[in-house]
């Protein structure tokens, strides 16, 4: 068993709920948010299986009062996070054309996507592992990439993913004194909720790419955007 200590947003399905399965296959303690528990059978059912390495928590992350409760609690507990995945995200699905825009749901995209990985950040910088490199992950996405816009839709999605690649870009460069380093990785069009059937991965391939990306975070390469086969993308 590791001593490594992983939180991860959004962990009770999709991409983020395989990422806990394979970092704790893996050995790694996991702690596993989620929001709703009518929403979380199968992450709650393995805490039974992986009841020392696995800790549940509830977490919207749009709430700003629910990040710095977690941030509090874990703090009692005196534990120390050496790596941060920011996986939960929302999609605005109807937001694909400026002509009909819905106003609350581009901002749902921004709290949970951008604003909500922000502030977790720094309700959670002093629970970070001070011995050694620790890390934060952000999963974002292709449709983030200024360089790679090619067509319109989902403005309040595609503005977030953006916006928290400058935030990966902006940590990596503040927090290189502290030993942290950042990466953003986009996981690949992935059957789950919000890729659909017809998306290209299934949540093992991704999250085990993903989890090798992180692995292969350093200071060096801090602040870079990669897919989770470990290519570049430009932002
Ligand atoms: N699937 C793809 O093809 C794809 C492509 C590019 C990027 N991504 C990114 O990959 C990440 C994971 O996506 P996914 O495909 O696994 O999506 P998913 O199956 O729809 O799961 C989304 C997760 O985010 C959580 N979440 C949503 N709003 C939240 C909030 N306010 N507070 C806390 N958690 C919240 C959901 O929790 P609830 O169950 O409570 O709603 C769920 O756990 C996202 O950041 C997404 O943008 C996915």
């Amino acid at each position: 068993m590791s001593n490594v200590v992983v939180l991860i947003t959004g962990a009770n399905r999709g991409i983020g709920l395989e990422l806990a399965k394979q970092y704790l296959i893996s050995g790694f303690k996991v702690i596993a948010t989620f929001r709703d528990k009518s929403g979380a059978a199968e992450l709650i059912s393995l805490t039974s299986q992986f009841s020392k390495t696995l800790q549940i928590e509830s977490l919207d992350i749009a709430s700003h009062e629910q990040i710095e409760a977690l941030a509090n609690k874990l703090s009692h507990e005196d534990i120390k996070i050496d790596l941060i995945v920011n996986n939960a995200g929302y999609l605005d699905r109807e937001n694909i054309s400026v002509k009909a825009i819905n106003y609350a749901h581009a901002e749902m995209s921004l709290k949970v996507n951008s604003l909500g990985p922000l502030y977790l950040t720094h309700c959670f910088l002093s629970l970070m592992n001070k011995e050694g490199l620790s890390k934060i992950a952000i999963v974002s996405s292709d449709m983030g990439s200024l360089s790679l816009q090619q067509s319109v839709a989902w403005y309040g999605y595609r503005m977030s993913k953006a916006a928290v690649n400058m935030l990966a870009v902006n940590l990596s460069s503040e927090l290189a004194d502290d030993n942290i380093a950042v990466v953003a990785i986009h996981p690949g069009w992935v059957k789950t909720d919000m890729g659909g059937t017809d998306a290209n991965y299934d949540v093992k391939e991704s999250a085990a790419g993903i989890m090798k990306v992180i692995t292969n975070l350093t200071i060096n390469n801090s602040g870079d955007f990669y897919d989770f086969n470990g290519n570049a993308l430009p932002f």
